[in-house]
C-alpha cells in the first residue's frame, strides 16, 4: 500500500515556479495567483481571502484527529449485518421525514463547510478555491434529493403516477478521490432519500473527508432519533477484502463512481444487474473561428487544469475547427499564443499556499499520467512542456501539446491529469467525429458565437454533460444534472443532481392491485 502523502506542505518547491518559466526567469509577476485570481481589491475577495487564510493555517492533525482503522473480515461482515438489520426501520420511516433528515443532512454539511474544505485542502491536496464550491455542491445534493424523497410518497403532488416504489436495501457507496466530499455525499444522500441503508467505503487517499461527511450525517440522524446504523463508514484495504464487501450476498446495490477498469472489475465481481456507476471521461471541447478568442482560452485551460486535471469531467482535447487550428490565421495564432501564456501563469504550488492555482496530485504520477506528462507521439510537439517540481513525482507544471493525431494514444486515453493536447478538425462533423472516436462521453463543450455551429454540435455530439460557451466542469446541481453516454456510464444512467436520480436507486411495481 502506497502511503498517502496528507501533508502537502512536505511538497512544497522553496519556491513556486509558474508553468513552463525557467526558474532564472522568475520575476515574482503573478505570484499572487495569475490567472484566476480577482483582484485584491474587492472586499468580497479580501473577505473570503482571510477565511481561506485560517483554513490553510489549521494544523492537518486537528482538523479530523480520528481516522477509522482499516477493517478486518470479521468487521466487514458485522457492518453489512448491523446496515440490514437496519434496513425495514429506515425504509418504513415516510419519504417526507426522509427528505426532513436530508434537509438537516444539508444543515449540518453546511455548518461543518469550514472542517471540510481543511480536510480537502490538507488529506486530498485541493485548493480552497477547488474545495469551498464543493461543500456547495453537497449541501445543493442534500436538499435536492430531500425533494426527490418527498416525491416518492404516493400521494405527493408530483408523484410517479400509477407505481409504487420499494427500497432496495443495502447499498454500498464506493466514490473517488477526487471530489471527497460531494460526490461520497451525494452517493449516501440519494441512497437515503431512496430508504436505503448505506455502507459508506471512502477512496483509499482521502478517507477523512468522508469521515467528516458520515460526522454530519450522523449529527442529523441522531437529531431526529434514527439510529446511526443507517449510515455506517467502512475502510477496507485494497485487497481481497474489498471483493469480500463488494460480493457481499447481503449489500442490494452498489454505487460506484471511479474509473473504466474498476468499473468493469465490479461488474465482473457482480454480474447480476445491481453496479451503477459513473466511470471514466475522455473529453474535448470544441472551438470555432466565431468564437471569442479571451472567453475560450479562459474556460478551457480552467476545464483542463483545475484540481491538476483529477477529474473525470476535466477538458484533456482541445479541437480546434476550421481556421481556427491554423496556427498562421490570425484567430489560431491568437488562441494558441492565449493558451501557452494562460497555462504558464498557472501558479503551480502547495494548496496551503493560497497564491497557488494548481496543486499537488492527489498521488504521484504513474501509468499513464506519466506517459503523458513525459512523451510526445509522432505529430506531437510541446507549446508548453511539463516539469515535475518534487521528488514525489505529486507536484508537475501543466503540459500543452500540439498536433496530436486521430486515432492516437493521446485521442483516445484518459489520462487523469493536468495535461492538454491540441487537435484539429476541418468541420463541426469532423469534430463531432474525434468525439465519437473515444469510447467515453462524458462532458464536452462548444466555444462559438455562430448558432448554427452551436445547434449542429448539440444535436450531434455524444456526451452527457454538453456545455456551451462555459467551462465543461462543475456541473450545478438540478440545473446541470451529471452523467455520462457510452462507457462512462454503467447502470440506468440517471444523472446525478438530477429528477430521477433517487428514483433509479430503488425497484417500482405497479400500483394497481392485482385481481
Ligand atoms: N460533477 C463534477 C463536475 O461536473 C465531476 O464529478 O465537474
Amino acid at each position: 500500500v502506497r502511503a498517502a502523502a496528507t501533508t502537502p506542505d512536505d511538497l512544497a518547491p522553496r519556491r513556486r515556479p509558474r508553468a513552463g518559466v525557467p526558474d532564472d526567469e522568475h520575476d515574482g509577476a503573478g505570484s499572487r495567483g495569475g490567472f484566476w485570481n480577482a483582484p485584491d481589491t474587492d472586499p468580497a475577495v479580501a473577505a473570503s481571502r482571510s477565511w481561506a487564510a485560517e483554513i490553510v493555517a489549521r494544523d492537518p492533525a486537528s482538523v479530523h484527529p480520528r481516522t477509522a482503522p482499516l477493517a478486518s473480515a470479521d468487521d466487514v461482515d458485522a457492518v453489512v449485518a448491523r446496515a440490514l438489520a437496519a434496513a425495514p426501520g429506515w425504509a418504513a420511516v415516510p419519504p417526507g421525514v426522509r427528505g426532513d433528515v436530508l434537509r438537516s443532512c444539508a444543515d449540518r454539511l453546511e455548518d461543518a463547510r469550514a472542517d471540510l474544505v481543511a480536510t480537502m485542502v490538507h488529506e486530498a491536496g485541493k485548493t480552497v478555491a477547488e474545495s469551498d464550491p464543493e461543500v456547495s455542491e453537497a449541501v445543493d445534493l442534500a436538499r435536492w434529493y430531500a425533494g426527490s424523497a418527498d416525491r416518492l410518497h404516493p400521494d405527493h403532488p408530483d408523484a410517479f403516477p400509477g407505481v409504487r416504489f420499494t427500497p432496495r436495501g443495502v447499498t454500498l457507496v464506493t466514490p473517488p478521490w477526487n471530489f471527497p466530499v460531494a460526490i461520497p455525499a451525494g452517493g449516501v444522500l440519494a441512497a437515503l432519500a431512496a430508504g436505503s441503508p448505506v455502507v459508506a467505503k471512502p477512496a483509499h487517499p482521502a478517507p477523512r473527508c468522508f469521515e467528516v461527511v458520515v460526522d454530519a450525517i450522523h449529527a442529523a440522524l441522531d437529531a431526529h432519533g434514527i439510529a446511526r446504523d443507517v449510515v455506517q463508514l467502512v475502510r477496507v484495504p485494497e485487497s481481497d477484502l474489498g471483493r469480500r464487501l463488494v460480493t457481499h450476498p447481503d449489500i442490494a446495490r452498489v454505487v460506484l463512481t471511479g474509473s473504466i477498469d474498476t468499473a468493469r472489475l465490479f461488474a465482473r465481481w457482480r454480474p447480476a444487474l445491481d453496479v451503477l456507476a459513473e466511470t471514466s471521461g475522455k473529453n474535448a471541447i470544441v472551438v470555432t473561428a466565431s468564437a471569442d478568442p479571451d472567453l475560450a482560452v479562459a474556460d478551457v485551460v480552467r476545464s483542463a487544469f483545475g484540481h491538476a486535471g483529477q477529474k473525470c469531467s476535466a477538458a484533456s482535447l482541445l479541437i480546434l475547427v476550421g481556421t481556427a487550428g491554423d496556427p498562421r490565421s490570425p484567430i489560431g495564432r491568437r488562441l494558441r499564443r492565449g493558451l501557452v501564456s494562460a497555462v504558464r501563469s498557472l501558479a503551480v504550488g502547495p494548496p496551503t499556499d493560497l497564491g497557488t492555482v494548481m496543486g499537488p496530485l492527489t498521488e504521484p504520477a504513474d501509468g499513464k499520467l506519466l506517459r503523458a506528462l513525459t512523451r510526445l507521439d509522432p505529430g506531437e510537439r510541446w507549446l508548453v512542456e511539463p516539469r515535475r517540481l518534487d521528488d514525489a513525482g505529486r507536484l508537475w507544471t501543466p503540459g500543452l501539446k500540439d498536433g496530436v493525431q486521430p486515432g492516437s494514444w493521446f485521442h483516445l486515453t484518459e489520462c487523469f491529469g493536468p495535461v492538454l493536447g491540441i487537435m484539429t478538425a476541418e468541420q463541426i462533423d469532423d469534430a463531432v467525429e474525434i468525439q465519437d472516436d473515444v469510447a467515453f462521453g462524458l462532458t464536452g463543450g462548444i466555444h462559438s458565437l455562430d448558432d448554427a455551429e452551436i445547434d449542429e454540435w448539440l444535436a450531434t455530439v455524444h456526451v452527457g454533460n454538453a456545455y456551451v460557451n462555459r467551462h465543461i466542469t462543475g456541473a450545478i446541481v438540478r440545473r446541470q444534472p451529471f452523467g455520462g453516454w457510452k462507457a462512462s456510464s454503467v447502470g440506468p444512467g440517471a444523472k446525478a443532481g438530477g429528477p430521477h436520480y433517487v428514483a433509479q436507486l430503488g425497484d417500482w411495481t405497479d400500483a394497481s392491485p392485482t385481481a
